[in-house]
This record gives C-alpha cells, sequence and structure tokens, in this order.
C-alpha cells in the first residue's frame, strides 16, 4: 500500500467508528468545536442490517488501490467477483476476498448477474471504457480518480451515465473529509472576503530513465493492459503503479494528485459543474527521454471567469506544503489532509449563520456511495463534479505540453480560436480497445 493509499484506508476504518472517536479525530485536524457540533458523524455510513441488504461488488483492476477500495467496500456488501489483466493480481484479490469468480476480461464478468457494484480500480487509460461498460449493464460504480485520461472522454461518459441513470462515485475521497469541507464552505460565504487566488501545490513527480525493455512477464497480458494506447515494448516502469507518470496513459502528478486538490479548488470557488477560462504554464524539468515523461516539477497559472486566479505547482523545488490554500480580501484558509488553519483563528471559530451556504455533507466516501445505491441519490462527487475536476488538470498538461496561453470556454468545453488546441481534448483509440467494445 502507498501512502496515498493508506491513509485512505485509514479515514475509512476510522469513520466506521462512533461518534466520540470521530469527534477525537476530527478535533486533531483544527476543526472548530461548532462545525463538530453540527455533525452526526459516521451516521451516513451504517453497515447494512442483514445480508439481504448486501449488494454483490465486484472488483476490476486488482491493484493496490482498486483492492484498498474493494476492502472499503466490503463493509457494506459482498464482494462477489473480481478481474484483473494480470494473473499475480487478480489470484491476490480472489484469496484476499475469497472469491471463486474470477475473470481476466471485465465484459464477461459485467455478465454475472450476481455483480450489482463495480469497484474500479484500473489503470487511467481504462477508466472510461470501464465505467461505461458497467454502466450499460446495469451495474453502479465506484470508479478511481482521475475520472478520465481525455476531457473528451468525460463528455462521453456522461452521455451514458445520463441514459443508463446508474449511481456512480468518483474516488476524490478528500470530498468526504470534514476539514475540506468546512474550508470551502467558509469560503464560499465569504470567511475571507472577496475570493482572489487559490494556490494549489501537488507532490512532484517521479524523475528516471532511460528504461530497459523486458519480455512480457507470463502472468500479464501486455495487449489487453495497454489497452486504447499505442502498442509500445513491456518497459516494467511503465506498468503497475508508475503507469501514473507517462503521458501515454495518465497526467502525472497534475491529474494524480490534481483529481484531490484541483477538486477542491473548483468546490471551494463554486466552479465545481464548469472551470478557468485560461491556462498558462510551464514544466520546470526537461524530462529524459526514454524515461517518465510526465512533467515532475511545474508552475501554472489558471484564470476563472469570476475574476479567480489559481496558481498550480509542485511542491518542489519551492518547498511548498501539500494543500490548497484560498486567500482573499480578508485572509486566507489553508486546508491540506492534515488539517485546517487560517490567516486568524477567529475565521475558523465564528460559526456559520443561519441561512449560510451549506455544502453536500458526506463523512464517509464509500459509504454515501453506498447510501446512494439505496436511495438513488446523486453521490457526494458524482461524474460530472469528476470530469470538470480533473478537466482542470488535463488543461494544464496540454498548456505545458504546447508551450503556450490557452483560451477555454467552460460552457462549450472547447478552446477559443485554436483548432491545433482542440485536437487534443480527445485521442484516437487503438482499436479494437475503443467505444465499440462497450
Ligand atoms: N483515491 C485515491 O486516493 C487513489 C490512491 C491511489 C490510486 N488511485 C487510483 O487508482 C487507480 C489504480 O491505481 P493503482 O496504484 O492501484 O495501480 P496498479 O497499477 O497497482 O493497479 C491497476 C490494476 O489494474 C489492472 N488492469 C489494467 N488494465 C486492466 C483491465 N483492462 N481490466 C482489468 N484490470 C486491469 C492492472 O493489471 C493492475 O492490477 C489509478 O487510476 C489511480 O489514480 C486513487
Amino acid at each position: 500500500m502507498n501512502q496515498e493509499q493508506e491513509h485512505v484506508f485509514q479515514i475509512s476504518v476510522r469513520r466506521r467508528g462512533f461518534i466520540k472517536s470521530a469527534l477525537a479525530i476530527t478535533a486533531g485536524i483544527g476543526l472548530p468545536e461548532w462545525f463538530l457540533g453540527q455533525d452526526t458523524y459516521g451516521a451516513s455510513a451504517e453497515a447494512p442490517k442483514s445480508e439481504n441488504d448486501k449488494p454483490g461488488i465486484a472488483l476490476i483492476g486488482c491493484g493496490g488501490q482498486g483492492r484498498n477500495d474493494c476492502r472499503w467496500a466490503s463493509y457494506f456488501g459482498n464482494v462477489v467477483a473480481v478481474c484483473d489483466v494480470d494473473e499475480n493480481h487478480l489470484n491476490a484479490a480472489a484469496e484476499q476476498f475469497e472469491v471463486k469468480a474470477k475473470y481476466k476480461d471485465f465484459r464477461k464478468l459485467l455478465e454475472n448477474k450476481d455483480v450489482d457494484v463495480v469497484i474500479n480500480g484500473t489503470p487511467d487509460h481504462w477508466h472510461t471504457l470501464v465505467n461505461i461498460a458497467s454502466f450499460k449493464a446495469g451495474k453502479d460504480v465506484y470508479g478511481e480518480k482521475p475520472l478520465t485520461l481525455t476531457i473528451d472522454e468525460g463528455r462521453q461518459l456522461l452521455k451514458v451515465y445520463k441514459e443508463t441513470k446508474r449511481i456512480f462515485q468518483t474516488g476524490s475521497q478528500q470530498r468526504s473529509g470534514s476539514q475540506f469541507r468546512l474550508a470551502c464552505e467558509l469560503v464560499r460565504n465569504g470567511r475571507i472576503g472577496k475570493l482572489q487566488h487559490i494556490r494549489v501545490s501537488l507532490p512532484a513527480g517521479r524523475y528516471g530513465g532511460p528504461f530497459q525493455s523486458r519480455p512480457v512477464p507470463s502472468e500479464l497480458d501486455w495487449d489487453f493492459w495497454q489497452g486504447q494506447t499505442q502498442v509500445v515494448d513491456y518497459v516494467p516502469e511503465r506498468c503497475h503503479g508508475s503507469f501514473r507518470y507517462w503521458l501515454t496513459y495518465s497526467g502525472g502528478t497534475m491529474t494524480d494528485w490534481g483529481a484531490h486538490h484541483l477538486d477542491i479548488a473548483q468546490w471551494g470557488n463554486g466552479t465545481e459543474r464548469s472551470g478557468p477560462v485560461e491556462v498558462e504554464g510551464r514544466s520546470l524539468v526537461n524530462m529524459i527521454p526514454g524515461g517518465y515523461n510526465t512533467p515532475s516539477q511545474y508552475h501554472l497559472e489558471y484564470t476563472y471567469g469570476n475574476g479567480v486566479r489559481m496558481t498550480c505547482k509542485s511542491m518542489a523545488p519551492y518547498g511548498l506544503p501539500n494543500g490548497v490554500r484560498f486567500e482573499g480580501s480578508n485572509g486566507w484558509i489553508f486546508v491540506s489532509r492534515g488539517g485546517i488553519n487560517a490567516s486568524e483563528q477567529e475565521l475558523l471559530d465564528e460559526p456559520l449563520p443561519a441561512g449560510a451556504i451549506r455544502l453536500y455533507k458526506s463523512e464517509n466516501h464509500m459509504g454515501n456511495f453506498f447510501d446512494c445505491i439505496r436511495t438513488r441519490k446523486q453521490p457526494i462527487c458524482e461524474p460530472e463534479i469528476g470530469h470538470r475536476s480533473v478537466s482542470v488538470a488535463h488543461l494544464g498538461v496540454l498548456a505545458m505540453r504546447l508551450g503556450r496561453k490557452l483560451r477555454w470556454d467552460p460552457y462549450k468545453e472547447e478552446f477559443v480560436d485554436d483548432k491545433i488546441a482542440n485536437e487534443w481534448v480527445s485521442r484516437e483509440m487503438r482499436a479494437p480497445y475503443d467505444y465499440s467494445i462497450v
């Protein structure tokens, strides 16, 4: 389990606890008493009362995060099937969740009538096709972030989502962290005055290479793993876990961590169903030919239609803390996984008045998903939000790749008068791993 995954699991386990223990934990991250008092921690994440209430869960993509999510989901349902294109990962997951139904091809798994819910823990370049196929098969889906590989994939996904009316939760679990909601509620209610600048800092990505190609391990279907992407020789550093540092499969930490922190920035700015109108930026390092090629260190500047500016930088080389800082005419609020603080403590301590804007409350990201499966209401991070958050990251990656300022129309979701940039909104998908297979 990596650091990010360990953190997610710890939160999930903690949130199974009772009000008392949750209060102790949340007080430790700087939440003010008035905010704690208003919450009913854990109330939205009750375990099902009987076996009959437990939906059948299938895990597609049995790597580190998929299994982590599935462990969390197994509190709310029964794991009945697993799927992976790597036999070792498949067998490990089957053993861990004690299931007999094992699949290499997710389309076969989706024919299994015992499966009600899919956990999609595949790498980024597989997210959209697996999500769409699951919707079409009538399954509800918890799909890992970043939601998509391209902006166009988000639009395709939303189309099928609206047609099939399934329940979908994007795995940007910070939305279910109380300190993030508090920060966004305070900012949205003008607690720091007029919001002027958002500063997002994300971990720097990997830098390394060139890497040697190797024989494909016998347990791995490398062609299936590559899916829609261009075929290349097998290089272990392109595959499990480190795929996120290759532009072919992902967008580096811009999309990996951006799907968390840019999501919070959008929430606080009230632009969660829209996006910026301008972006420019640059990679701070030349990546090594034949090595990881997503920018490892970078600096981006965004402008929103409401006049708010947003700076997104890698933590290194600037020595920045990991998190999101909202700056207004009256002070600032900084929020991270470690907690929340502000330019003056009173900004946090003063309760919000009656009638203040209050945001969607979820205290357990997976629990919220299973609650919504029962109620058929929208989860806290439904796909339009996941799509819009990762679009901000995709825009940043494109600005760095094209090396110039880009103007974006968030309503039409296209670049303004920029034919070349508009060609980058989608990518060619390698047959047969395109929309025709789902
Ligand atoms: N929410 C979070 O905090 C968080 C944390 C870590 C990772 N993630 C996300 O989870 C996803 C998986 O990340 P990871 O670190 O577990 O990667 P990983 O490489 O460890 O696991 C991915 C698994 O998917 C399998 N796979 C690939 N193509 C497949 C296909 N077509 N069908 C079935 N299985 C397939 C791989 O063989 C591998 O076992 C990523 O998108 C990542 O961004 C989210």
